[in-house]
C-alpha cells in the first residue's frame, strides 16, 4: 500500500512538575487541574534539554527502533513552535546531532498539528520517491514561552519530544489517508508573538511578550467540532466505519476535550490512548509521544486501523489513518 512507520521514539526531560507545585507559583490547586484538564504532572526542560536536543534523542530512538541508520534518511522534519533558534531551524540542529548528513531538514510550524501535517508530508514524499526514507519529529519546551503568572495557559503545557521513521512497504498496510485543515482567521483565540521587531515600522501593536495566549472556551469548542469534523470526512472518504477502528490516538489536549470528542465519535474509550495525565499538552510533541508509548506498550498489532487527530494554534488541524 505505502508509507509505513518503522519505527518510533520519545524523550521527555527528567524533571516532573506536579500540580501541588504548580499551586506555588499561580493561584491555583491541584482538584481545579485535574477535574477540568485531567493533567496531574508535566515534565519541565532543563539544561542541555533544548527542543533540539529533546528531539535529536527521540530520533535516536525511534532509529534504532526502526534498525535505520541516520545517513539512510532523506528528509528531516521537525514539528515545533518552540525552537532556541529562529535560524538555523532545529530541524537542521537535529541533523547535525545525529549524523542525518544525506538529510534536508526543516521545521513545520502547525502547532499541535506539526506532527500529522509531517507525517502526510512524509507519506507524499514517499509515494513519489519509495526509495526514501522520512524521520518526522514533534518536539516542544514551551515551558520556556509561558506567562508562569497565567493560570489560564501555564497549567496545560509540558516539553518533550516524539519521532517516528518512515518508509515503503510493498505490503498492504501503509498510511491510508489523511485530511489537514487551517484556518488562520480565527488565529486570535490562541497564538505567540515573535520577539519584538527592531524596525518600528513593523513593530506589532500589544506585543506583550512571546508568550502562549488563549481564550480557553473558544479553543475548546472549535477544537472538538474540527477534529469531529475531520475524522468523519476522512473516513467517509476512505468508506471505513468508526466500529472498525482498532486504536485511536489523538493530540493530548486535555481529557475534555477528548471525553467529547470520543463521545461524539462513539469510539469505545478503551481504544483511545491516553497519556495526557503524565505529561500535559505537549503540542507537536503530543502525538508522537503517544503513538512511541502505545508501539513500545505492544499495543499496535500488525494490520490494526490507527487514527490519528489533532487540533492546535493557526488553527491547524487534521486526521491520518495508518494500517499498522
Ligand atoms: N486554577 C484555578 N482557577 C482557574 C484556573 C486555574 N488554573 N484557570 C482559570 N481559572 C478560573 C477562572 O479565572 C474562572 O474563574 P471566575 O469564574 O471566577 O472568573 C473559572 O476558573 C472558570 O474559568 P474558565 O476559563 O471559564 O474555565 P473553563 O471551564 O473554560 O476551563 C480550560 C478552562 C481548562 C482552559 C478550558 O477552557 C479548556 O480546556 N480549553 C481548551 C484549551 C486548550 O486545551 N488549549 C491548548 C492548546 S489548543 C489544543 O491543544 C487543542
Amino acid at each position: 500500500m505505502g508509507t509505513v512507520v518503522l519505527g518510533t521514539g520519545a524523550c521527555v526531560p527528567e524533571r516532573i512538575l506536579t500540580n501541588a507545585e504548580l499551586e506555588t507559583i499561580v493561584d491555583t490547586n491541584d482538584e481545579w487541574i485535574r477535574s477540568r484538564t485531567g493533567i496531574e504532572a508535566r515534565r519541565i526542560a532543563g539544561h542541555g534539554e533544548q527542543t533540539f536536543q529533546l528531539a535529536a534523542r527521540a530520533a535516536e530512538r525511534a532509529l534504532a527502533a526502526a534498525e535505520v541508520g541516520a545517513e539512510e534518511i532523506g528528509l528531516l522534519v521537525l514539528g515545533t513552535v518552540s525552537s532556541h533558534m529562529l535560524m538555523p531551524s532545529s530541524a537542521c540542529f537535529v541533523q547535525k546531532e545525529i549524523g542525518a548528513v544525506n538529510a534536508f531538514a526543516y521545521d513545520i510550524n502547525a502547532a499541535c498539528s506539526g506532527f500529522l501535517f509531517g507525517l502526510d508530508l512524509a507519506d507524499k514524499y514517499i509515494r513519489a520517491d519509495p526509495t526514501m526514507k522520512v524521520l518526522v519529529i514533534g518536539a516542544e519546551t514551551l515551558s520556556g514561552r509561558l506567562n508562569w503568572q497565567d493560570r489560564n495557559t501555564c497549567i496545560l503545557f509540558g516539553d518533550g519530544a516524539g519521532a517516528a521513521v518512515f518508509g515503503h512497504s510493498a505490503s498492504d498496510r501503509g498510511v491510508i489517508g489523511s485530511n489537514m485543515f487551517s484556518d488562520g482567521g480565527l488565529w486570535r483565540l490562541l497564538y505567540m508573538h515573535a520577539p519584538v521587531s527592531t524596525n518600528p515600522e513593523l513593530v506589532v501593536p500589544d506585543n506583550s511578550g512571546a508568550h502562549v495566549q488563549m481564550e480557553g472556551r473558544e479553543v475548546f469548542k472549535h477544537a472538538v467540532r474540527a477534529m469531529e469534523d475531520a475524522v468523519c470526512g476522512l473516513l467517509a472518504r476512505e468508506k471505513i466505519s468508526i466500529e472498525a477502528i482498532d486504536v485511536v490516538i489523538p493530540h493530548q489536549a486535555n481529557i475534555r476535550i477528548l471525553s467529547n470528542l470520543i463521545e461524539r465519535l462513539g469510539v469505545p474509550s478503551e481504544k483511545v490512548f491516553l497519556n495526557v495525565s503524565k505529561y500535559g499538552n505537549t503540542s507537536a510533541a503530543s502525538i508522537p509521544i503517544a503513538l512511541a508509548e502505545a508501539d513500545e506498550q505492544g499495543l499496535l498489532h500488525r494490520g490494526d486501523l490507527v487514527l490519528f487527530c489533532s487540533f492546535g494554534g493557526g488553527f491547524t488541524w487534521g486526521a491520518t489513518l495508518i494500517k499498522w
